[in-house]
């Protein structure tokens, strides 16, 4: 980028700031970079951001050609803005040509203003056209088009704010209060401030804007709008997750929202579990799969390791104990790990078995027809222990650490 300024932002090169002082503040400068796709704005000066009201941030990565649209949601060019002055902009960019002309232009809040417009090409080393120079003298223009459609309209909306004591009184007015400062905002229609701003607020956002005023609160009870907030806030994968989920589509997304943020709804309860894991033991291992606990091994009456393993499935109606039948169980142990890996995988390693520490690795898969525990070889083993700590990353790793060593050493 060179003069113009790496970070794009207005008043970032030295070349435009030189230019700035020749023509003074009074007109717009915008560089476009010409080695990309559609010219994106990577600079435009304080003229341009006063005479149009965009400011930089909002228009850096744009084309200019925002300027033929009425207001900021518009998404055409207005139909007065002449048709034959924009094939001929065209034709000199494409061209690599100078451009001088006049054409219709709208400030951000839609009122129509004619800009002489000067496009000039920059050259790099090599001679290729790497940006373009916009010059814009802002002119006064006498069409009269009426209110910007959808906003402007309406009268501004005179918003009721909720008191704490949850009775309603019309805002209050005048300079420095909420409603001056933020009226425009209000003049956007119910679509446009639901569609364009709340649907890109956190859940949070949108609970807080609710007890702004009336009009907020009602629109924030809109349960679509709750959808595209919860989908931008978690991804679509999980929105589409809790729509499967039974229950949800009774639960409003809005309901939804407030108990996963703040976990409200989450209680210890006391579950009736049937079945038992007999014979009794401690220092066994369990490990949560989804929505199933597996126990495996322990320490049995007379110091026994145990090698049997059990499943708790809390999604059945009657949760209760199971012991399964595996193929080949490993050696009895206590004091080892059980991890899940990929949801349905276990991982059991070491602990102290029947001929002392052990540092063995073993699988099992509880999704498998006929589960099986299967040894799992590596180089290198860590060296063997008990009541260490161990948890699975990325779908493939085992992570061991700590415990209590032959040598005593932990
Ligand atoms: C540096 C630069 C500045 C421009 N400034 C303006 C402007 O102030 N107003 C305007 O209507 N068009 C401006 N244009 C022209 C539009 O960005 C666009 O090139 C034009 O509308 C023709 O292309 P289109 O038919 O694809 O929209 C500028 C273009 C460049 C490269």
């Amino acid at each position: 980028v060179g003069p113009w300024g790496a970070d794009g932002c207005r008043g970032g090169g030295g070349f435009s700031l030189a230019i700035e002082g020749v023509l003074g503040g009074a007109c717009g400068l915008v560089v476009s970079d010409a080695l990309e796709p559609d010219f994106p704005i990577i600079y435009v000066n304080r003229g341009f951001e006063d005479a149009t009201g965009y400011h930089a941030e909002e228009v850096l990565g744009r084309n200019c050609r925002f300027l033929q649209c009425r207001g900021p949601f518009a998404q055409r060019r207005h139909p007065l803005v002449d048709a034959i002055v924009v094939t001929e902009i065209q034709r000199c960019l494409e061209e690599g040509t100078e451009f001088q002309g006049d054409l219709l232009n709208f400030r951000k809040d839609g009122s129509p203003f004619m800009t002489s417009l000067q496009l000039k090409p920059i050259y790099g080393d090599d001679e290729t056209i790497t940006h373009y120079m916009g010059i814009q003298f802002f002119n006064d223009c006498n069409v009269d088009l009426g209110p910007l459609p959808g906003s402007m309209a309406k009268e501004v909306v005179r918003s009721t704010w909720i008191t704490p004591d949850n009775t309603l009184r019309p805002s209050p007015t005048g300079k420095g209060n909420f409603c001056s400062e933020y009226s425009h905002l209000f003049q956007l229609s119910d679509e446009v401030l639901c569609q364009k701003i709340l649907s890109r607020l956190s859940p949070r956002d949108i609970a807080s804007v609710n007890s702004v005023c009336k009009r907020l609160y009602h629109m924030t009870k809109n349960d679509h709008l709750w959808r595209m907030v919860c989908q931008n806030a978690w991804g679509n994968d999980a929105t589409r997750a809790l729509e499967n989920v039974a229950g949800t589509k009774s639960l409003a997304w809005g309901r939804l929202a407030r108990e996963l943020t703040t976990l409200e709804a989450v209680t210890w309860k006391k579950l009736t579990i049937g079945g038992s894991v007999e014979p009794s033991r401690c220092n066994f291992s369990a490990c949560a799969v989804g929505n199933r606990v597996v126990l495996f091994g322990g320490e049995g009456v007379n110091a026994q390791p145990m090698n049997d393993t059990f499943v708790l499935d809390l999604s059945a109606s009657k949760p209760e104990w199971r012991h399964i039948n595996v193929g080949l169980a490993p050696p009895g142990r206590w004091g080892h790990t059980l991890s899940c890996l990929n949801g349905s995988l276990l991982v059991l390693f070491g602990g102290c078995g029947g001929q002392g520490l052990l540092n063995d690795v073993f699988i099992l898969d509880l999704d498998a027809k006929h589960p099986t525990w299967r040894e799992i070889f590596g180089l290198t083993p860590p060296v063997p222990r008990s009541w260490h700590s161990s948890c699975t990353l990325d779908g493939s790793k085992l992570v061991v650490s700590g415990g209590c060593a032959d040598s005593g050493k932990s």
